[in-house]
């Protein structure tokens, strides 16, 4: 959009690149999105939370004698000091985003490497926060609910041990692998709006523990990641699926949006969204409550004529349903987005951080100029 002054506006910074990656790749017109050059429905289907994160962190995929080293790494750093549930119990009223972002930020106080940027000691943070997020969310779960904490597993993967933390009892393997995956398609989306203010905050050389924190600030609004948990209380509205259509129709006239469809940069279906469409059915199947993914392919159905406009399912439609129907409540599903996403902003923070520049964009002021200053008594 040009101005009158001849200034050429990028609104929401819509198309604009910032800089080369070596990270994600995505092409959105045919819906594809490359991890460090692999598919991400190989990774979905074939790799772990963990592998995917060795990858992103260093740039190729672990022997297997790195991958030991670094899954014993991510085992032994997830407990948090004690002061972390003192933070958590103090503000267990709020938003687990709110909660979440809170406790992440009280844990720099307790990182001896708080202030090393060196890129190992980057990866090494990036990958204790990735554990301990999972610990502080697990641990609000159980502490409003009037429960002890419980301590990390030492055995479990990330994904387990979440799970395990949660509900003190060993995780059911599907719904483990379940999980595994949820983390993987929810990881890295280069410069989605969470990514991108977390690369804002590098960008001046404040710290990771500092990234991060903007970076879940900024994934708490319903247009980023907090569709998920939009997905599932309109799935409630809506009820049954024969409503779907009626409900449809009527959001979009009155100009609303329906959560989990469209995305800024995919004019096809999201990649992700298809390793949870058929996860989410098997899972209600298993639970006895297939109406929810029958209220949401109904909304699917509803939704076919917008795909002539670019509208299509984005990876958080099917989530919200999957996290409903392991029992999580709706309240956590955001903040489960960011488990998955924190290792994504420690990635693009180390790239920022490898050749930075102040990230620092123009506003086109078009106010008046050069005004007379009126002393208090003279003004009317
Ligand atoms: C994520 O960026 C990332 O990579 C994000 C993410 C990641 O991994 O980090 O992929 C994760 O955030 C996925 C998106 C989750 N958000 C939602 O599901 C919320 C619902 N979606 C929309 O609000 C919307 O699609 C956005 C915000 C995601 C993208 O919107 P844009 O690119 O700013 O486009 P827009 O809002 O200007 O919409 C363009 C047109 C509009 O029609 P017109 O006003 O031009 O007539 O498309 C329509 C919109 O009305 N439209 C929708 C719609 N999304 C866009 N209409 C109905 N329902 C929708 N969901």
């Amino acid at each position: 959009m040009t101005t009158t002054g001849g200034v050429e506006l990028k609104r929401g910074l819509n198309g604009v690149y910032l800089d080369n990656t070596l990270i994600s790749y995505i092409d959105g017109n045919i819906g594809k999105l490359l991890y460090r050059g692999y598919d991400i429905h190989d990774l979905a289907e074939k790799s772990t939370f963990e592998e995917v994160l060795y990858l992103l962190m260093y740039g190729s995929l672990p022997t297997k004698d790195q991958l030991q080293k670094h899954e014993a790494f991510m085992r032994e750093n997830r407990a948090v000091p004690p002061q972390i549930f003192q933070v958590v119990e103090l503000t267990k009223e709020a938003h687990p985003m709110d909660v979440l972002r809170t406790a992440v930020s009280a844990l720099s106080a307790f990182d001896k490497e708080v202030d090393d940027f060196s890129p190992d000691a980057t990866r090494r943070k990036g990958l204790r926060l990735t554990g301990q997020a999972a610990t502080i969310l697990a641990g609000l779960f159980r502490i409003r609910k009037g429960l002890k904490p419980v301590p990390p597993s030492k055995t479990l993967n990330h994904a387990g041990n979440f799970l395990y933390m949660m509900f003190d009892k060993n995780p059911d393997p599907d719904e483990m692998k379940l999980m595994d995956v949820d983390f993987i398609l929810h990881t890295d989306h280069s410069t989605n709006a969470s990514a991108f203010a977390a690369r804002v905050t590098a960008s001046t050389l404040a710290d990771l523990h500092c990234a991060v924190v903007s970076g879940i600030a900024t994934l708490k609004g319903p247009l980023h990641g907090g569709a998920a948990e939009a997905v599932m209380k309109m799935s409630m509205d809506i009820g049954k699926p024969e409503r779907a259509e009626e409900y449809v129709k009527e959001l979009i006239s009155r100009g609303g949006r329906i959560m989990g469809f469209g995305h800024r940069v995919y004019r096809a279906e999201d990649p992700r969204a298809q390793h949870l469409r058929e996860r989410a059915r098997v899972l209600g199947e298993r639970r006895g409550q297939p109406e929810w993914f029958q209220i949401l392919q109904a909304v699917v159905k509803a939704m076919e004529p917008y795909q002539k406009r670019g509208i299509f399912v984005n990876v958080d439609f099917y989530a919200g349903a999957v996290y409903h129907l392991l029992n999580i409540p709706e309240d956590l599903f955001i903040p489960i987005f960011a488990l998955g996403r924190i290792p994504g902003y420690a990635v693009q923070v180390l790239e920022q951080f490898e050749h930075n520049q102040l990230i620092r964009p123009l506003l086109n002021y078009i106010g008046p100029m050069d005004l007379q200053y009126v002393p208090m008594d003279q003004r009317r």
